[in-house]
C-alpha cells in the first residue's frame, strides 16, 4: 500500500519502487525517520565530494560502484557543489567518536557527513546495506531520516590464519571487502606458524624457500595418516604493500602477528640453530602444540627477531603489532643449558605461583615490547602473556574465556574480547555435522555470537574503560577452500559486527534476525558463500513413553510459516504446520519454511520406532556423567541423533562398557540389534571394540546369539557417525541385553594417546 502510494506521489511509470530499509546490520545507533519525502535518485544525480577532503573521493568511487551494483544506476562523481539531486560527501560531522557520521535523507539530498573520512566510508556502508534486495532497474527511494551513527567500540577485529592454510592474495581481499561491509576496522593476519611462515623477508630468506613448505599434510584430525602432498607458498612484500593498501582503503588496519616464541616450528625448519636442541627440524604437516620453540636463551634470537619485525614494520603501518606468546611449551627451556642460564642470569626463578620459565617468556615478550615501542609502535600478544607479568604498554587479546580479559583490565591494560566459546570461527555452525563442511569441533552458531556481552560484570565502570573492542578468530587447520573461508565468516561477521558497534541496550536477536536474512541478499549479490542455519527449520522432540509416541514441535528462528510432509513427498506441496506433531510409527518428517515466496533447506529427519523403542532398558553400569543426556532412555526414543557426542544425545562410557538390557515386554521375535557410534579419534572417542548380544524369557539366563569382534582401526574418512549391525537366528526372546565394549587402551597407532582408555558414545539402539 505504501509503496502504490508512493509509486503516484512520485508519478512514476509501472516501474516497481524499492524503499531503502535504514534497519540494517549493524543497526545504526539513532534513526529519526522524518516526514520530509524521499530521496529518489536518478541517472542525472550526482556524487559530490569536497576535493579537500582527502579520502573523500575514493569514498565517492565506493558509493558509485554499490549504487551500481545494486542498481545499475551508472552516477557521475563531481567536485562541483549542487543542493539538488545530490549525495553529498563530507567530513564535518562534530562527534566525540571517530568513525561517527550522520545520514541524513530528504526529497532533495543524501548529506554523508563524517567525523572523519572513515565515518563517512560508514555511512556509505549504511546507505548501500539499506538497499539490499533491490534488483538491478528497480526505481529506489530513500525515506527522509536523519541517523546519527557512532562505533561502540574503537577496536573493531576479525582474525585470519594464513600459515595453516593458504589463501590467495584475491581471496584476502574478497575478506577484506566482507569486513568492510560489516564496519570491522583491523584485520588480525596470522601470518606465521608450526606449518608455514608465509611472508617474504629479505634478510631471512630461508623463513620462504625453507620455511614456507610443508613436506605433506595430515588427514583429518591428527590421525597419523598423511597425504603425502607438499604444500605451502607465502606472500611478497609487494603482495603484501598491495594489500595493506587495498585495507586502508576501506579503513581496515591490518595487524601482522609473528607468532613468537612458541608456534615457531616452521622458523626453526628454516634456523634450526634458534631452537634449543638445534634440530634437524622440518615444518609440520600435523595440528596441535609443539615443543620446538625459540631458545630463549640464544641472543640470536633478538637479533633475528629484530630484523623481522623491522621488516614487518616497514611493510604495515598499524600501530599495534601482534607477537603472539600463546601456547608456548616450556618443555625444551627446562632442559635446555642456555635457557637455563639465562634464567639465572636474570634471575628469574623465584618461588611463588609462576615457574622460572613463565618468567622467561614474559623477559621475552617485554624485551620484543621495547623494541617494537621503540620504533614507535604498541604490542597486542594473546593472554599468556599475562603469565609471569604482563609487558608494560601490551594489550591483551582475551581467548581462553574472559578471565584474562578480566585481569588485563583490573591491571589497566587494553583488552580485546575474543573467547573461544563465543568467537572461534573454526568452530562448528550446527551440532549436526553431516552438512559441515569438516572441522575442529565446538558449536558456535550466529545467536551465541549475538549473544556476547563485552564488558564483565567483574570489573567496573571504570575498569571498562579498558575493554576497547572485541575480535573473531579463524583458523584454517580444517579450511582449504576462499568458499569454506567464507561459509565459517558469515553471517557470524554479522552477530560479531553488532556486538562490536552497537550499544548492548539496543542489541536484541529477534530483531537481528530479520536484518541479518536481509544482508545476505547483499552476499548473494556479491557471490558470498555463507551458512543459512539462520533460516533452517528444527525439530524439538518430546518421547511419551506411556503413550509410545513423540511430540515433534517444529520450529525456525524468526517463526516463518514451515510446511511438512510425513509421507516422503515434498513439503513445499505438504501441509502447513500448525501445532505438534505426534507419531508412533517409523516415519520420515520432512520441512521447509517459506518466507515470501522462497524456501532454502528441506529439513529430514526418520523417526525409527521398532522393537527396542519406548521400551523399559538397565544399564549395568551408569554412563559417563560427562555429556550424557539427562536420561538414559535417550538410548530407545526413537531418534539416532546425528549431533555432535557433547549434544547431550548420546551416551558416553570411559573405562565401562555399554552393557544394557532391555525388557521388549512379551517375547517378541528378533534377529537384529543395531547401535550408533560416535568417532572422534582425536577426543579419545572410539567405536566399539567388540559386541555381544545375549537373549533371555526370564532375564535371569541368557543365551549368548552374536558375538564380534570390531575393526582395529576406526576411520572418520566417512564422518562422525558410525554404527554396528548384529544380525542373527531369529530368536523368540522378552529380554535382550547388549555388550558394547569400549576401547580400554587407545592403540600404539594414535599418536599421543596410546595406552590410555577411550570414550564410546552410543546412541539409539534398535532392535528388529
Ligand atoms: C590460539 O587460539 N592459540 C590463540
Ligand atoms: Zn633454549
Amino acid at each position: 500500500m505504501l509503496l502504490c502510494l508512493f509509486c503516484m506521489l512520485l508519478g512514476c511509470s509501472n516501474r516497481t519502487t524499492t524503499m531503502a530499509d535504514y534497519d540494517i546490520v549493524p543497526l545504526p545507533q539513532e534513526i529519526a525517520r522524518k516526514d520530509a519525502g524521499a530521496f529518489v535518485p536518478n541517472e542525472q544525480t550526482k556524487i559530490c565530494y569536497d576535493p579537500n577532503c582527502e579520502g573523500q573521493k575514493k569514498n565517492a568511487q565506493f558509493l558509485a560502484l554499490y549504487l551500481n551494483q545494486l542498481t545499475g544506476l551508472n552516477l557521475e562523481i563531481t567536485e562541483k557543489k549542487q543542493s539538488k539531486n545530490v549525495i553529498l560527501l563530507k567530513n564535518d560531522f562534530r562527534h566525540s567518536t571517530a568513525e561517527a557520521y550522520r545520514l541524513t535523507v530528504d526529497a532533495k539530498s543524501i548529506v554523508i557527513d563524517g567525523a572523519d573520512v572513515a565515518g563517512t566510508f560508514r555511512g556509505i556502508q549504511t546507505v548501500r546495506k539499506s538497499l539490499a534486495g533491490t534488483k538491478t532497474g528497480d526505481r529506489i527511494a530513500f525515506p527522509a531520516v536523519e541517523i546519527t551513527d557512532y562505533p561502540r567500540f574503537a577496536y573493531r577485529g576479525t582474525h585470519l590464519d594464513v600459515s595453516r592454510h593458504l589463501f590467495s592474495t584475491d581471496d584476502v581481499k574478497t575478506v577484506i571487502d566482507m569486513l568492510a561491509l560489516h564496519n570491522i576496522n583491523y584485520f588480525h593476519w596470522h601470518i606465521t606458524d608450526d606449518q608455514g611462515w608465509r611472508i617474504e623477508i629479505k634478510s631471512r630468506p630461508k623463513l620462504t624457500t625453507i620455511g614456507s613448505m610443508r613436506r605433506q599434510t595430515v588427514i583429518g584430525k591428527n590421525t597419523g595418516e598423511f597425504d603425502g602432498i607438499p604444500y605451502g607458498g607465502y606472500y611478497t612484500q609487494e603482495e603484501v604493500k598491495d594489500i595493506v593498501r587495498y585495507a586502508q582503503d576501506r579503513y581496515i588496519t591490518i595487524i601482522p602477528e609473528v607468532d613468537l616464541p612458541g608456534h615457531a616450528v616452521a622458523t626453526l625448519a628454516a634456523y634450526p640453530e634458534l631452537g634449543c636442541t638445534g634440530g634437524p627440524y622440518e615444518v609440520e604437516g600435523q595440528w596441535g602444540i609443539f615443543e620446538d620453540v625459540l631458545c630463549a636463551g640464544n641472543e640470536d634470537i633478538f637479533t633475528f627477531l629484530e630484523d623481522v619485525y623491522s621488516e614487518i614494520m616497514a611493510l604495515f603501518p598499524s600501530e599495534y603489532i601482534n607477537v603472539g606468546g600463546d601456547e608456548c611449551p616450556k618443555t625444551r627451556w627446562k632442559t635446555c643449558p642456555k635457557c637455563q642460564a639465562k634464567i639465572k642470569e636474570l634471575g628469574l626463578e623465584k618461588d611463588d605461583h609462576h615457574t622460572a620459565e613463565e618468567y622467561l617468556q614474559s623477559y621475552v615478550i617485554q624485551r620484543m615490547e621495547r623494541f617494537i615501542n621503540s620504533k614507535g609502535r604498541r604490542v597486542i600478544g594473546w593472554d599468556e602473556i599475562l603469565e609471569g607479568g604482563i609487558a608494560p604498554d601490551a594489550t591483551v587479546l582475551s581467548w581462553r574465556g574472559i578471565e584474562g580479559g578480566i585481569e588485563a583490565a583490573q591491571q589497566h591494560h587494553d583488552v580485546i574480547m575474543a573467547p573461544t566459546s563465543y568467537f572461534y570461527f573454526d568452530y562448528y555452525q550446527s551440532q549436526d555435522h553431516r552438512l559441515e563442511p569438516f572441522g575442529i569441533g565446538g558449536y558456535v552458531p550466529v545467536e551465541k555470537v549475538y549473544s556476547f556481552d563485552p564488558l564483565p560484570e567483574e570489573l567496573t565502570a571504570d575498569e571498562h574503560r579498558y575493554v576497547i573492542g572485541v575480535q573473531a578468530n579463524l583458523w584454517t587447520e580444517y579450511v582449504t577452500t576462499a568458499a569454506h573461508l567464507q561459509y565459517m565468516y558469515l553471517p557470524r561477521l554479522a552477530a560479531l559486527c553488532e556486538v562490536q558497534w552497537l550499544e548492548q541496550e539496543r542489541r536484541d536477536y529477534r530483531h537481528f534476525l530479520p536484518r541479518v536474512m536481509k544482508l545476505t541478499k547483499i552476499y548473494d549479490l556479491l557471490g558470498y558463500r555463507y551458512a543459512e542455519h539462520i533460516f533452517d527449520v528444527t525439530a524439538t522432540v518430546e518421547s511419551d513413553f506411556e503413550a509410545r509416541e513423540m511430540e515433534i514441535t517444529l520450529h525456525t528462528q524468526d517463526d516463518a510459516r514451515i510446511y511438512y510432509s510425513l509421507d516422503g513427498g515434498n513439503p513445499v506441496d505438504g501441509i502447513l504446520y500448525e501445532q505438534p506433531l505426534r507419531i508412533g510409527q517409523t516415519t520420515t518428517l520432512k520441512a521447509v519454511a517459506v518466507r515470501d515466496g522462497e524456501i532454502r533447506r528441506v529439513f529430514e529427519q526418520t523417526y525409527n520406532i521398532n522393537k527396542a523403542t519406548f521400551k523399559n532398558i538397565a544399564l549395568k553400569d551408569a554412563p559417563s556423567t560427562n555429556y550424557v543426556s539427562e536420561q538414559t532412555t535417550v538410548l530407545v526414543d526413537g531418534i539416532q541423533s546425528t549431533k555432535a557426542y557433547n549434544s547431550g544425545e548420546w551416551l558416553g562410557f570411559y573405562g565401562n562398557d555399554l552393557d544394557v538390557t532391555v525388557d521388549l515386554g512379551e517375547s517378541t521375535e528378533i534377529s537384529e540389534v543395531k547401535a550408533g557410534n560416535y568417532i572422534s579419534l582425536c577426543d579419545a572417542i572410539f567405536p566399539a571394540t567388540k559386541v555381544q548380544v545375549y537373549v533371555s524369557e526370564d532375564n535371569e539366563t541368557f543365551t549368548e546369539v552374536y558375538s564380534a569382534q570390531m575393526t582395529d582401526r576406526p576411520s572418520e574418512r566417512n564422518g562422525n557417525l558410525t554404527a554396528f549391525a548384529a544380525s542373527f537366528n531369529p530368536v523368540h526372546a522378552r529380554y535382550v541385553r547388549i555388550v558394547s565394549e569400549t576401547v580400554k587402551a587407545i592403540p600404539d597407532w594414535m599418536d599421543g594417546q596410546a595406552g590410555r582408555p577411550a570414550f564410546q558414545f552410543v546412541d539409539e539402539l534398535v532392535i528388529n
